[in-house]
């Protein structure tokens, strides 16, 4: 461990590593450092039967460390993320985070409800990208671990009062981690609100199959379940098109290469610098849960499934990394060095009528479920 390391995690009185070879089946908390308010924040170390681990800090309910086998039984964390809370108070770029309340961007910073026109911050451009100004990545999430059948929960809750970055109604928010016995991460959200509200809520996290540091992602080989794409404009607010990925390098109905067309010529690829949009997710009608998407790995043999009861997924490739931000271990996240699988309602929904939407009222319940499956193939 480097001389920097250990003075950042000495600083940050964080211990991260406190628990290395967990108990399997078990959870461990421990101190993950405090917020510049003074605030304590906790990290929680998920153990499953089978060793996987997942450790998920209060400060933006943000999964810190996913480690699961590679083909030979090696376990390897495969998610970006920080030693200690500083990391997380000081990026923007929403590693790891819970997003809310409204995942992705909301065009001009505004939109309409019941007649009523509400502003919000423009923190992206004229934008509001991933909540505003203090989402959901920047609060500290009141936590406690829960029973699970079929492996470790932890379960976050966030008061969102009445007017937090502009969203009208208190909102009552509880998101719900289970690393499961069969490797899976699943993360299920549920929301009330006391007034008509807009919502939209997902993880940001960053995935590299082959480890952070490793290098980058394009030769990952991706299927996207989706016949069609929302093209977006240089604010990367989609037009409103629903558009067929046939003949685009969209198509990832195919496994393909993330590299395989990220540096196309293609109008859409170049808005994005690279891939940055919101794929429409082909569900089967009925099925409460549905693939979204599947990676493999081909060095490590590390694959991922993502199930989802959301309606799209945004395919991101990390092209805003740019080498700034050190993570665990002082790794560098340079471009691309990793990808993100969002699931999530059409982003700019509130102001797109044709767009499934993303309205929460007094006496519904919110509840989405995404899945993260890992395994390993030959
Ligand atoms: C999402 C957005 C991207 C970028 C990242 C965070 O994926 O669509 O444009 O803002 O979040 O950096």
């Amino acid at each position: 461990m480097g001389a920097t390391l250990m003075t950042t995690m000495a600083a940050s009185g964080a211990s991260f590593l406190a628990g290395v070879g967990a108990k399997p089946g078990s959870t461990k908390k421990s101190s993950f450092g405090k917020t510049p308010d003074g605030e304590s924040v906790d990290l929680y170390k998920l153990t499953n039967k089978n060793g996987a681990e997942a450790a998920i800090t209060t400060y933006g309910g943000s999964v810190v460390s996913l480690k699961v086998p590679d083909r030979s039984g090696k376990l390897g964390d495969v998610v970006l993320g920080f030693d200690s809370v500083d990391g997380y108070v000081n990026n923007t770029s929403y590693i790891g985070a819970l997003i809310g309340r409204y995942g992705n961007r909301i065009g001009h910073a505004e939109f309409k409800l019941d007649g009523k026109t509400y502003t919000l911050a423009k923190n992206n451009g004229e934008n509001t990208l991933h909540g505003g100004t203090k989402g959901f990545n920047k609060a500290v999430w009141a936590a406690k671990e829960i029973p699970a059948k079929d492996g470790q929960a932890l379960e976050l809750t966030y008061l969102s009062k009445d007017g937090e970055e502009g969203f009208p109604g208190n909102l009552h928010v509880r998101v719900i981690y289970t690393l499961t016995d069969s490797n899976a991460l699943r993360i299920e959200y549920f929301a009330t609100t006391d007034k008509d509200t807009v919502l939209n809520l997902t993880n940001h996290s960053y995935f590299n199959l082959a480890g952070p540091g490793s290098g980058d992602i394009l030769g990952h080989i991706l299927m996207i379940e989706a016949d069609k794409f929302t093209p977006v404009d240089s604010g990367l607010i989609p037009t409103g098109e629903l558009r067929g990925v046939a003949g685009t390098p969209f198509d990832f109905r195919t496994p393909t290469e993330i590299g395989a067309r990220v540096n196309s010529d293609d109008e859409q690829i170049k808005l994005g610098g690279g891939y940055d949009h919101n794929f429409v997710l082909s569900r089967k009608p009925g099925d409460p849960i549905s693939l979204a998407a599947r990676v493999r790995e081909p060095k490590t043999g590390r694959a991922m499934e993502v199930w989802t009861t959301e309606p799209g997924v945004q395919f991101y490739t990390g092209n805003f990394l740019d080498g700034s931000l050190h993570g665990k271990d002082g790794v560098s996240y340079t471009k691309r060095s990793a990808f993100c699988l969002e699931t999530q309602h059409f982003p700019d929904s509130p102001n797109q009528p044709k767009f499934p939407s993303t309205e929460l009222k007094p006496g519904e319940r919110y509840h989405t479920t995404t899945i993260y499956k890992f395994s390993t193939a030959k």
